[in-house]
């Protein structure tokens, strides 16, 4: 094959711990349709998602992820970069905008995806911060936004206010007028403060529902919490998110997911699971935000391509600062 129909991009095809099973390869250069959009990468971000695709983990989940090996050979989720080419039928953008988006395949030096998966990057928001927006950025809007009904004045609980998610919830609870408590633990406590949050918790030091304080929307993203500690400090008519969870290799902590669901019909709170959906109009709302200033996206970790492996063992931890990001 001609060098330059090949280019650098990570390779998955197995499931397992992700320095294994994840490696730099020269591949060819994606084709694409009429309706699609050839993007030459600058940035991709990672999270937690990535992690649990590369894994293969919960085994719940393999239906999407591939039943025995990967459905897609390359990793990757989401990206910033510069339109290289277009489809017959493209309309949105032109060769040399730059876009942010999400699709399969992008921890590559190119990504291909349909129109409709990207949108144009302000000028003043970087590739890396870009990179960041799409998936954290979406399951915290819809987190907050549309299953939290957070509004003017409501009082917000955040577990996980440090994290890809949970520091763009800090930011779109306060954008949207609410009160917002974030817990994390002590080295990033500072980083919670600076992100608008009111007050923050030190998860290391007291419970939650050690303040005495009932919140009107808890947005449970990290730590695992019983159910009956997070309703003991939920208002009466409050509202639970539960976007995160852990656990074995089964189901990774759905099991208090489908509790909370199957409960919730029968109790005055809402007891509600995000399953984050992908979608252009949030796409925008995310970037105009960031445009205005309102969102801005804490990337804490950069890592070149050929170490994408290890930004996925990071971000598989759970310990994260903001985002973390790969360089292209
Ligand atoms: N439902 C959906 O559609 C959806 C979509 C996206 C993500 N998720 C899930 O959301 C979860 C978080 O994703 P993420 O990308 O934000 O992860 P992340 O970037 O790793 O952030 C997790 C954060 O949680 C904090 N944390 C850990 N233990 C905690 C505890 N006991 N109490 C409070 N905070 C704690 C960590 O801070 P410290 O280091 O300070 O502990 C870290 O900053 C994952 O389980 C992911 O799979 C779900």
């Amino acid at each position: 094959m001609n060098e330059t129909n090949t280019m650098r991009a990570i390779i998955h095809e197995a499931f397992g711990a992700p320095d294994e099973v994840l490696r730099l390869a020269e591949v060819a250069i994606p084709t694409i349709g009429r309706d699609e959009v050839l993007v030459r990468v600058r940035a991709t971000a990672v999270a937690k998602g990535d992690w649990l695709i590369a894994t293969g983990l919960p085994y719940v989940a393999r239906p999407s992820y591939g039943i025995r090996t990967p459905r897609h050979r390359i990793a990757g989720l989401e990206f910033a970069g510069v339109v290289e080419a277009i489809g017959d039928s493209v309309t949105r953008v032109t060769i040399g905008d730059e876009v942010v988006g999400w699709g399969n395949q992008a921890l590559a030096e190119r990504v291909a995806v349909p129109e409709t998966q990207l949108a144009v990057k302000p000028a003043d928001v970087g590739f890396e911060a870009a990179a960041a927006l799409p998936v954290s950025g979406f399951a915290a809007l819809q987190a907050v936004r549309d299953q939290g009904g957070v509004a003017a004045g409501d009082r917000v609980l955040i577990l996980g206010a440090s994290g890809g998610v949970g520091s763009f919830a800090v930011q779109i609870a306060k954008a949207l007028g609410a009160e917002v408590t974030g817990v994390a633990s002590t080295r990033n406590l500072d980083l919670v403060g600076e992100l608008g949050a009111d007050h923050v918790i030190d998860y290391t030091r007291e419970h939650v529902d050690g303040h005495g304080q009932r919140y009107d929307v808890i947005i449970d993203i990290a730590g695992n919490r019983p159910l009956r500690q997070l309703r003991r400090v939920l208002r009466t008519d409050g509202t639970l998110v539960i976007v995160g969870g852990s656990g074995g290799p089964a189901t990774m902590g759905f099991g208090r997911t489908i509790r909370a669901t199957l409960l919730s019909p029968f109790v005055r709170q809402r007891l509600r699971a995000l399953i984050s959906k992908p979608n252009l109009a949030d796409l925008e709302t995310l970037i105009e935000l960031a445009a205005r200033g309102v969102l801005t996206p804490r990337v804490d970790a950069m890592y070149p391509l050929p170490e994408a492996a290890a930004a996925i063992e990071l971000v598989g931890a759970g310990r994260s600062r903001g985002k973390t990001v790969v360089t292209v």
